[in-house]
């Protein structure tokens, strides 16, 4: 795995790249890239730091490792197009929808299909990188992609029939956490904090308590009932969230994209 090509170069595609290129581990690689609309293809490419192709042949043939990042309706038409050149290759489809059994179908025999789904805080190297279980990868191989993947963020295995669940909860909960970081800058700007410091305060608070739980493993709750004083502050914030259904409201959001 020297040379990794993306069919697709749009935010995830690049998240990804750049995530590659500012880790010890990705930038080892030379990173191709293909995308209908060629200007905007080499503009990003040269922002980011890799290489345009001209067509998907041109990238088949220059990359063994290839991830499929364009949308998941388009996939069908690529792979009519270069389906029968992918004789040996590693492919790595990050595309909401597609699983290993809809790939089987689809690639030659030789192929080797791993089906991921990233989020987008991987361009800073904090992502999470959900790995479906099942896959026809050589271990050796795979091995190296979960390295990789890992110079990214955290990666988390999951059987196929949880990708679904756990992608409501990285995949669309980065929009779920930037609601939650805006409204709560919102109120400290209406208590007289300016705009970018109201910023600054929420994201390291949600980044230091997040960082807290993954370390320690103690219980949210506990984590909660520590910063609650008997008769304090924090506790009167608690009870309103309570009332407003915070918790009610995220569980349905998680459900209702998992589904
Ligand atoms: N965005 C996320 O947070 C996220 C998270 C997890 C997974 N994903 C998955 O990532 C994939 C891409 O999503 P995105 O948000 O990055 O979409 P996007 O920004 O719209 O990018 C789509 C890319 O596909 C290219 N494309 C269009 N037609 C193509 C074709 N026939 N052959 C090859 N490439 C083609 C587009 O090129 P042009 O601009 O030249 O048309 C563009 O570079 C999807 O499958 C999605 O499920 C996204």
């Amino acid at each position: 795995m020297e040379n990794i090509g993306f069919i697709g170069f749009g935010n995830m595609a690049q998240a990804l790249a750049m995530g590659f290129n500012a880790s010890e581990k990705g930038s080892s690689y030379r990173i191709f890239a293909y995308a209908p609309n060629q200007k905007k293809l080499k503009e990003n490419c040269s922002r980011i730091g890799s290489v345009p192709c001209a067509s998907l042949g041109e990238l088949v043939s220059k990359c063994d490792t290839i991830f499929f990042a364009c949308k998941p309706y388009q996939i069908e038409g690529v792979l009519g197009e270069i389906g029968k050149d992918l004789e040996g290759k590693q492919l790595v489809s990050v595309a909401a929808g597609w699983d290993y059994e809809r790939f089987a179908g689809l690639i030659p025999e030789t192929a080797k299909i791993q089906c991921i789904m990233p989020n987008t805080p991987v361009s800073v190297s904090e992502g999470v990188l959900l790995v479906a279980e099942e896959n026809n990868w050589d271990e050796n191989e795979r091995e190296e992609l979960l390295n990789l993947l890992g110079s990214v963020g955290r990666v988390v295995e999951l059987p196929t029939r949880l990708m679904n669940a756990g992608m409501a909860v990285s995949g669309c909960g980065p929009a779920f956490v930037d609601m939650i970081i805006e409204a709560l800058a919102d109120g400290a700007v209406k208590n007289g904090i300016q705009r970018k410091q109201a910023y600054e305060l929420v994201c390291q608070t949600l980044i230091g308590s997040a960082k807290l739980q993954l370390e320690t493993g103690i219980h949210p709750g506990e984590l909660k009932d520590n910063v609650c004083s008997p008769g304090g502050v924090t506790i009167k914030g608690v009870a309103v969230l309570e009332e407003e259904g915070i918790r009610s409201a995220l569980i349905k959001a998680i459900d209702v994209c998992a589904k």
